[in-house]
């Protein structure tokens, strides 16, 4: 049946459709009911791993919460971003919460482990494991856990993006376009690191992984 070419039928439909009813998988590959909720896929991947080059970051292995945060943030403005913003804003509840389950119970990357007391050589593994203490900059792993895993809802992995993205984010910071982070956690550090620091920090977690710094 043609729905829409019965008006009221496809109205009628949607008014007594369960709200639970939206398939993740559909969301991820299709997009949401909402034309302007465009396929996840295309931009983040066939398993969510991201499009390193492009700039796209990881989702697979993240947090669902850490996931739905960002996605409400986006909608909000609280994270400026103009390909995000309409996605997220245009996903339902529903939608959101779907596809974050899914895409959070996907396996992460391999992270090379990095104990924590090892000796740090360069300046990015120096703020990731000792930080700046002088210029009130705590070592990364204290939040984001050993090799930068990700620890819980709050705090997500560093470790499978790309240098390229995780640049972006603190040059976000930096800029005042993405101001969604608690106390201004990250917004403080981010303003606190040099252009070099950036890049270097940037390089060190994409490294730990084979897809942060193979793309
Ligand atoms: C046209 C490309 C595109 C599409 C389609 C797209 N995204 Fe994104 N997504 C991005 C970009 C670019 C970013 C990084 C934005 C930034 O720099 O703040 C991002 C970031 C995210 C983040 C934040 C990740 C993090 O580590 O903080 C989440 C969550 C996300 N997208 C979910 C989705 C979901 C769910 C869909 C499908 C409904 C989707 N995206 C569709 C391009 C896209
Ligand atoms: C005091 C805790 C804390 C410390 C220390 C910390 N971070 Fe964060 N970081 C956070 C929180 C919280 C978020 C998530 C904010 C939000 O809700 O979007 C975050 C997010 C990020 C993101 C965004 C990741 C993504 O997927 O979009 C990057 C990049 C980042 N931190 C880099 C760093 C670096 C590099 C360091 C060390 C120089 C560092 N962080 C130290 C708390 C911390």
């Amino acid at each position: 049946m043609n729905i829409a070419r019965w008006p009221l039928t496809g109205v009628l439909l949607a008014a007594f459709l369960p709200a639970h009813a939206a398939d993740s998988m559909v969301v991820y590959t299709k997009g949401g009911a909402n034309p302007a909720a465009m396929a996840c896929i295309t931009c983040h991947g066939a398993e969510g791993e991201g499009m390193a080059a492009a700039g796209f970051p990881r989702l697979a292995g993240l947090s669902a919460g850490y996931m739905r945060k960002q996605l409400a943030d986006f909608a909000s403005g609280a994270r400026a971003n103009p390909i995000m913003q309409p996605i997220a804003a245009a996903l339902s509840a529903e939608e959101a919460d779907a596809v974050t389950a899914m895409l959070a119970d996907k396996p992460g990357p391999e992270v090379e482990r990095v104990d924590r007391t090892a000796a740090a050589e360069g300046p990015g593994e120096t703020l990731a494991l000792r930080g700046a203490w002088a210029r009130n900059i705590p070592e990364c792993v204290a939040c984001h856990g050993p090799s930068g895993v990700g620890v819980g809802d709050a705090f997500p992995p560093l470790a499978g993006q790309s240098a390229q993205y995780l640049a972006a984010q603190l040059n976000a910071w930096r800029q005042g376009t993405r101001k969604n982070d608690p106390n201004d956690l990250m917004g403080h550090i981010a303003r606190s690191l040099t252009d070099d620091e950036v890049k270097a920090v940037s390089a060190y977690f994409a490294g730990l992984t084979d897809q942060g710094a193979a793309r």
